[in-house]
Order: C-alpha cells, then sequence, then structure tokens
C-alpha cells in the first residue's frame, strides 16, 4: 500500500485538549496569551454533535484559531455522521480520542479502548477521511493495560511493549493521518481513576522518539509532563511537535514565551497585567448577555504561579459567585491589589 504522507505543517506546539478546562473562555484567554500553537477543545462526543445543541457545542470565537476538535467516538458510522456535521464549522483540524482513559469513555469502547482495535480504528480515520477535506489527527496512549474492559477472547490485555505501539501504528498508518499526538504513558483501564491516569503509568519519551526515527515520514508529536520552553526545545530535537496539557493550565504565563519558537526575533513582552486588562471586556461582555462569567474566570489560576501574589491571586478568583460582585471587577480588584512588580514585570 503507497504510504501516505502528509503535507500539512505540523504546529511545534499545542495546548491538549482537556475536558472541563479548555473552553471556549480559556481558549480566548490563551490567545492572549500566544498566538500561535494549536488549541483543543475539549473532547465531544460523536452522540453529542449528532444529537446535541451543535451550535452551542461547536461554535468557537475565530480568534482561538487555529483550533482543532477533539472527538470521541466508537463506530465508523457515527464518527462520519459526526465530523460530516462538524466540517461546517471552521475548525483547522478534526482529532480522533484514542487515549481517554475514563471509565465514562473508554468503558463505552472510546477513547484509549481504541488502542486494542487498531483495524477499527484505521476504519474510523478512513470514515473521518471521507467526511473531511480537513487535516485529521489521532491522540493516543504509548499502550494500554486492558485488563477489565477488554473481553476473554483477547489473549493479551497489557498492550504496553514498545512491539505493541508499534504493531498500532503500523496497521493505523495505513489511514491518511495527518499527525499522531503520543501521550508517553500507557492508560490503564481498570478502574484507575484519569488523574491517576496522568501520574502513575510513568513516562516513556524514548518510546516515543524511537517511533519517530521507525517512521519518519509520519508527524508525531510528544505529550505528557513537559513543562517548560527548555523541555520543548529538548523535545523538538526528536519530534515534530510538543503537546503541553496541565502545564498551561498551572502556570499559563509561560505560554508567552512559545511564540518565539516559531519566530526567533519576536520577543513577546505582554504583562499580567496586559493579560488582566484584555480579559475584561470579554468578561464584561459575557456579562452583559448575562453568562456566568464566574465560570470563565476559573481557569486563569495559573497566572501567578510562582510569583508573590499567587495565593492572593487565587483567594479572588475563587470567591463564590455572587448578586452583588461580578468576575470582571474581581479582576480589577486584582489589578488593585497584586504586587506591581508582578503585575507589570516579565
Ligand atoms: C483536566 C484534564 C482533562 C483532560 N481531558 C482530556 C480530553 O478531553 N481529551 C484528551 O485527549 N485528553 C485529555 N486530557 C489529557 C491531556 O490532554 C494530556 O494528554 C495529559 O494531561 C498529559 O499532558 P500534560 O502532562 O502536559 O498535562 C485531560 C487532562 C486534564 C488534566
Amino acid at each position: 500500500m503507497k504510504k501516505y504522507i502528509s503535507n500539512v505543517i505540523s504546529p511545534k506546539v499545542s495546548i491538549a485538549p482537556m475536558v472541563d478546562v479548555t473552553d471556549r473562555h480559556f481558549r480566548y484567554f490563551l490567545r492572549i496569551l500566544t498566538k500561535r500553537p494549536l488549541l483543543y477543545t475539549e473532547m465531544i462526543s460523536c452522540q453529542g454533535i449528532i444529537n446535541g445543541n451543535k451550535n452551542k457545542l461547536l461554535d468557537f470565537n475565530k480568534v482561538e484559531k487555529p483550533l482543532s476538535l477533539q472527538i470521541a467516538g466508537s463506530t465508523p458510522e457515527e464518527i462520519y455522521e459526526a465530523v460530516k456535521i462538524a466540517d461546517n464549522w471552521d475548525y483547522d483540524e478534526l482529532n480522533l480520542n484514542a487515549g481517554c482513559p475514563s471509565d465514562r469513555v473508554s468503558g463505552n469502547f472510546m477513547g484509549a479502548t481504541l488502542m486494542a482495535y487498531p483495524k477499527l480504528v484505521k476504519e474510523m480515520v478512513d470514515a473521518m477521511r471521507s467526511a473531511t477535506k480537513k487535516p485529521i489527527t489521532i491522540k493516543h496512549r504509548i499502550g494500554i493495560d486492558g485488563k477489565n474492559i477488554l473481553p476473554p477472547s483477547f489473549h493479551r490485555t497489557l498492550l504496553d511493549s514498545y512491539q505493541d505501539m508499534y504493531d498500532f501504528i503500523s496497521i493505523v498508518e495505513n489511514s491518511e493521518i495527518d499527525r499522531f499526538i503520543i501521550h508517553a504513558r500507557i492508560a490503564i483501564l481498570d478502574g484507575l481513576s484519569p488523574k491517576k491516569n496522568r501520574e502513575i503509568p510513568p513516562l516513556r519519551y524514548e518510546d516515543v522518539y524511537r517511533l519517530k526515527k521507525e517512521f519518519p515520514y509520519l508527524n508525531m508529536e510528544i505529550n505528557g509532563g513537559i513543562k517548560t520552553l527548555e523541555e520543548i526545545n529538548h523535545h523538538l530535537k526528536f519530534v515534530n511537535s510538543v503537546m503541553i496539557g496541565r502545564a498551561a493550565y498551572n502556570n499559563s504565563f509561560m505560554l508567552r514565551e512559545i511564540d518565539s519558537l516559531y519566530n526567533k526575533d519576536y520577543i513577546n513582552n505582554i504583562s499580567r497585567k496586559d493579560v488582566i486588562e484584555e480579559f475584561i471586556p470579554y468578561i464584561e461582555n459575557l456579562e452583559s448577555l448575562g453568562e456566568n462569567s464566574f465560570y470563565a474566570i476559573k481557569h486563569i489560576i495559573g497566572l501567578f504561579e510562582g510569583k508573590p501574589g499567587s495565593k492572593r491571586w487565587k483567594q479572588i478568583l475563587g470567591t463564590p459567585a455572587s448578586k452583588n460582585i461580578k468576575a470582571s471587577a474581581l479582576l480589577k480588584i486584582a489589578l488593585r491589589e497584586l504586587p506591581k512588580e508582578v503585575l507589570y514585570n516579565l
């Protein structure tokens, strides 16, 4: 079979899909900090897209672009239908979730469970391909422990070796996948919580590098535990791109440095004060529309991470929603109360 060589340029850095975090408000906030990385939506299920409120689920602000829509599904038919619908929105990429370990997802034959069914994944990607001309990517783990989830007909339920991942890629690469995003840990599907699944299985970066060496023509992005620009630069020596998840949330101000990866002469001098001031009109607009703006500020807690004032910032943002104070007013309080040197300083 002829190899598919993608002509889609990798984003260098992307900000990971995170349910309950990477909603449209957080994405707007991220774009104030950094213009270049690819952003992801939260994972949305095929059934949600097919049966749910499509505008509510799929609408986004064009400043969030480039933006990838992450979809979870389990059959070629439903993913075809979901992608056909989503193709009417201006997403830059459609991403298949083959890495989520949560019971709700993997227990329903979606997410990481799919790694045990590479031929099905191939069919799903083929279905996505026939529904859109946009780039298609897949986010998966380096393997799974499917002890309690895979049927007895599986002679092995621990698919965690390098060879297992190699075999998975060897099959799914026969469909037109523009980028493989590999979370460098296995997913343990026997009831371990998603949070523990991001902490307990060890990171195996070397396996991802090796995979890239063995499939040099595939675009490969590494994910898992990456926190700093130095670490990003290190990984970029071995793979095409890097995905950052929790660091974008816990220490969002560090994202400011990322644009320089795309243009080394570009220095992003935005200060925390600038970021808050740019976010206030967005929050005020939500308030004028009667939306819950307290919800929109809860994800920006990492802006002062490691700096004096971080505790006070979290206290201010944590003020319970009330009729007597608006979220925009809390941001203005922060501008008055937080140490000037941290607000202005780089
Ligand atoms: C709160 C939260 C929600 C997540 N939701 C998703 C999701 O919807 N889809 C997905 O593929 N991964 C999801 N993940 C996993 C991340 O995308 C990423 O793979 C993981 O956090 C490892 O990267 P990190 O160490 O840089 O955080 C989530 C992670 C967190 C912390």
